[in-house]
């Protein structure tokens, strides 16, 4: 005897074809982080957790999964050996060596090259037709080797890049402004890193370039106050990871705002790392940076023609120049 009397002719197995599952490999800060927003957000039917210590990996999928009662109905499943991430449409790579205090990005590089070359092959096996989204650091040149180790086509390789460092960037001005962050338009591209790129000519507040607004608003401004925004942008995961050890929560929401408008092919525009060779001048090499571009089901659909000043886009072809020079040391 079920709890339901049947309706004649629905089958109570869901079509597989309309099973969304992200993949998330690391369960650590971020890889949590992520995973909890995604289930917040109700954004997967399915969620599958991957990692190494096989102890924290299913003490984090059943905590977790004792959530269900106030969360959108979601398998969440476990595993050490990729079993559970077979035919995801998003796989989300937050594994790896994160910054010490003081410690940049680039400097991890080796250690976390090392684990893509064990992680990234079997995930793209179990998965040919998933979309990977690259997290862990140095984000940039470890999307790259995603790419290169996948043979997956470049639309279907991005990373977060500098998504984060946007909504940094939007936070800072909007409180400088006193405005909703989500009324500022404004990029930051380039590295996701200490050479990223504040495009300051395509800001706009409620649809009003900043410069000008600044000007209607006798906001009396020099360049330097624009500029002490960016850096502060540049600084401010030194300055949490200083302060709590590590940055989890704005990259949380980060992840899971890409992750809906990949699965959900919401076509909106991100600055995320994407393969930039051919863009504003970029022609030597095959670096990944972020560039702002829109994203949908079949991953990067294309990348805007944001119009750069001189100087921003001599700033971008010199991040590229740094993501390159890293790039040739892996002889992938
Ligand atoms: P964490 O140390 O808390 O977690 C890393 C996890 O990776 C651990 O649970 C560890 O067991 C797991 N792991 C290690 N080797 C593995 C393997 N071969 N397969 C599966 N899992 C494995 O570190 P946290 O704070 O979560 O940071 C993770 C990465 O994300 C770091 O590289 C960090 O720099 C990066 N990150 C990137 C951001 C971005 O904006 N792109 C923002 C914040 C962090
Ligand atoms: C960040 C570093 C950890 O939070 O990538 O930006």
């Amino acid at each position: 005897q079920s709890f339901f009397k049947p309706i004649q002719g629905a089958s109570p197995q869901s079509p597989t074809s309309q099973i969304t599952k992200i993949t998330v490999v690391g369960v650590g800060n971020v890889g949590m982080a992520i995973a909890q927003t995604i289930l917040t957000q109700g954004i997967a039917d399915e969620i599958a957790l991957v990692d190494v210590n096989v102890d924290k990996l299913r003490g984090e999928m059943l905590d977790l999964q004792h959530a269900a009662a106030f969360l959108p109905r979601t398998k969440i499943s476990a595993s050490v050996d990729y079993s559970n991430t077979t035919g995801s449409d998003l796989v989300i790579v937050t594994a790896g060596a994160r910054q010490i205090t003081g410690e940049s990005r680039l400097n991890l590089l080796q250690r976390n090259l090392a684990l893509f070359s064990k992680v990234i092959p079997p995930l793209a096996a179990k998965s040919p037709d998933t979309i990977f989204l690259i997290v862990s650091n140095p984000v940039d040149v470890l999307t790259y080797v995603a790419w290169k180790l996948s043979g997956f086509p470049s639309n279907r390789v991005m990373g977060s890049g500098t998504n984060l460092d946007s909504s940094r960037f939007r936070f800072l001005i909007a409180d400088h402004l006193d405005l909703n962050a989500q009324d500022v338009q404004a990029y930051i591209v380039g590295e996701h890193g200490d050479s990223s790129v504040a495009l300051w000519s395509s800001i706009s507040v409620g649809g009003v370039p900043i410069l000008s607004f600044l000007e209607r608003q006798q906001i009396a401004y020099e360049k330097q106050t624009l500029e002490k925004i960016h850096k502060k942008v540049v600084e401010s995961a030194y300055e949490v990871i200083s302060l709590k050890g590590y940055t989890s929560w704005a990259i949380g929401y980060s992840v899971a705002s890409l992750a809906r408008t990949i699965l959900r092919d919401q076509r909106s525009i991100h600055p995320v790392s994407v393969l930039a060779k051919g863009f504003h001048g970029i022609d030597g090499g095959e670096p990944f940076l972020s560039l702002p571009a829109q994203l949908g089901r079949n991953g990067v659909l294309g990348v805007t023609n944001v119009n750069l000043t001189e100087e921003e886009a001599t700033q971008l072809r010199v991040s590229a120049r740094t993501i390159l020079k890293v790039q040739a040391q892996l002889g992938i």
